[in-house]
């Protein structure tokens, strides 16, 4: 991936397992670089954002949604990086304001279909079939065929993994079914041949590179990933942990300590 660098993060989920939350830089002429990490590890962050792009150099902050795993050193890294202008959906941007002062002349509106050029290759703004957030915008990278997906082709998996193709194939459906349940329930409610039409546009989109916000990178796998998320609308919904889950979490972290 010389054209892509990860800036990795893993969160653990209490009895379930870890979830990538991934950041990238897209080393286009104009770089890029695609969210901003969790707020919980922003020294690590910025550390990492830093020791592969100058002050100077980044151009871009494509932000996918407002999420708070996505924004997480937003504000530090428009400080640090004053080149730097923020690509995102007008809604996202609108939801920030009400929380803080978002520079509206360094912000650039995209919607799903929209492009910028970044020099050396078009980004486009691509709405992924699931989505837990209105103003979701992937990135299409029509030079390196690269999707990155936000939210979507994410999963919970055993242990940390930097690619894909080191997690079990039985564990990466089941984290990828179980978190596209968990993330987007709607999914149980959508119209199948729509959701499936969805799909279908990203499997004509042909990425050879996923960059899911919560996968490990995967090469060569959008086929296979698409097939198990075809099987999600008729799988059994997720259901979040309750109370008695967190007592016994917090006993065990306190029988632990
Ligand atoms: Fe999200
Ligand atoms: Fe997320």
């Amino acid at each position: 991936m010389p054209d892509v660098e990860v800036l990795a993060a893993n969160f653990p989920i209490p009895g379930m397992g870890f979830l990538a939350v991934n950041s990238f830089v897209i080393k286009a002429e104009e770089p890029v670089l695609v969210d901003t990490g969790m707020g919980i590890e922003s020294e690590e962050f910025m550390k990492a954002l830093a020791s592969v792009i100058d002050p100077g150099e980044l151009r871009w902050v494509w932000l996918t949604h407002d999420d708070a795993d996505h924004t997480g050193n937003l504000q530090k890294v428009l400080e640090a990086f004053p080149r730097a202008r923020l690509a995102a959906n007008a809604l996202a941007v609108l939801r920030m304001s009400t929380a803080w002062a978002v520079p509206m002349d360094r912000v650039y509106w995209l919607n799903s279909g929209d492009s910028i050029n970044v020099g050396d290759r078009e980004l486009t703004a691509v709405r992924p079939p699931l989505f837990d957030n209105p103003t979701t915008i992937g990135v299409y990278d029509n030079k390196t065929e690269a999707f990155f997906s936000a939210d979507f082709f994410g999963a919970i998996i055993p242990s940390p993994a930097r690619d894909a193709d080191d997690v079990t194939e039985g564990d990466l459906a089941q984290g990828i079914i179980g978190w596209a349940s968990a993330d987007s329930p709607w999914v149980h409610i959508t119209e199948p041949s729509g959701f499936i039409g969805a799909l279908d546009r990203i499997r004509r989109l042909g990425p050879k590179m996923i960059f899911s916000a919560h996968l490990p990178p995967a090469r060569g796998k959008t086929e296979q990933l698409l097939e198990l998320l075809a099987r999600v609308p008729a799988s059994t919904p997720f259901v979040t942990p309750d109370q008695s889950a967190l007592e016994q979490i917090l006993a065990q972290t306190k029988g632990g300590s």
